[in-house]
């Protein structure tokens, strides 16, 4: 094994925050993309099982899509590069996974930020909560969409995507205007990257989303997906 393995996996990263505020940023030893997703794996090893993303792997490298070469339900085939609206990743499943984990490859140039916000501080009221747990919406996934609810039961988690989720009456067009409005008037953090970043996300209790790119910025990042 080389000396630089054994120094990463010598020093657990401490993951408190990501208890606290439900995210958390690390850095990698090295700035190299091995070390990164080196690291990216070992921190996401601690925390759960990885799952497959919409294309289908492990591990992933995304980059900024135009709208014409994204997966055809993605939000990016939807937005391209302009910014992408937050969301709760793999909203299209029964169960979106716990955790996002996202290792910076290369920032790009110019940069494009990744946006944050804790859904619990969008005020919503006991009523606001009654009508997103209990008023349901067609989740869209092809052959595989479902019913199902913004918010999961006792509110385990917070499942929105303006690219998959879709009112069927008016209740379900109130709950996600209710969203959508609560979201655009919250205040949420903006991560910049340096290369070398990488942030764990609680992905049922923090909503993500990233500022307008560009296509030959030569932004990258390592995702991998947990289930807990
Ligand atoms: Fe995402």
């Amino acid at each position: 094994m080389a000396t630089s393995e054994i120094a990463v996996s010598d020093t657990p990263q401490p993951l408190g925050p990501l208890a606290k505020r439900g995210w958390s940023l690390h850095s990698s030893k090295g700035a190299d993309a091995d070390a990164t997703v080196s690291e990216l794996l070992k921190l996401g090893d601690r925390l759960g099982t990885r799952v497959a993303g919409r294309g289908g792997s492990l591990e992933e490298v995304i980059q900024p899509h135009g709208a014409n070469d994204a997966h055809p339900r993605s939000l990016s085939a939807r937005y391209g590069l302009d910014a992408l609206p937050f969301h709760t990743e793999l909203s299209h499943r029964t169960r979106p996974c716990r955790y996002l984990l996202l290792g910076c490859i290369d920032p790009g140039s110019p940069a494009a930020a990744t946006m944050l916000l804790d859904w619990q501080t969008l005020g919503f009221s006991r009523d606001d909560l009654d009508l997103l747990e209990g008023t349901p919406v067609l989740v869209r996934s092809g052959r595989r969409s479902f019913y199902s609810t913004i918010l999961a039961p006792g509110g385990a988690f917070l499942r929105y995507d303006p690219g998959c989720l879709e009112p069927v009456d008016q209740r379900g067009r109130m709950a996600l205007a209710l969203v959508e409005d609560r979201i655009a008037r919250a205040s949420s953090e903006a991560h910049h990257w340096r290369q070398g970043d990488i942030l764990i996300i609680d992905n049922w209790r923090v909503l993500h989303g990233r500022s307008p790119s560009d296509r030959g910025s030569g932004r990258r990042l390592a995702r991998i997906l947990i289930d807990a």
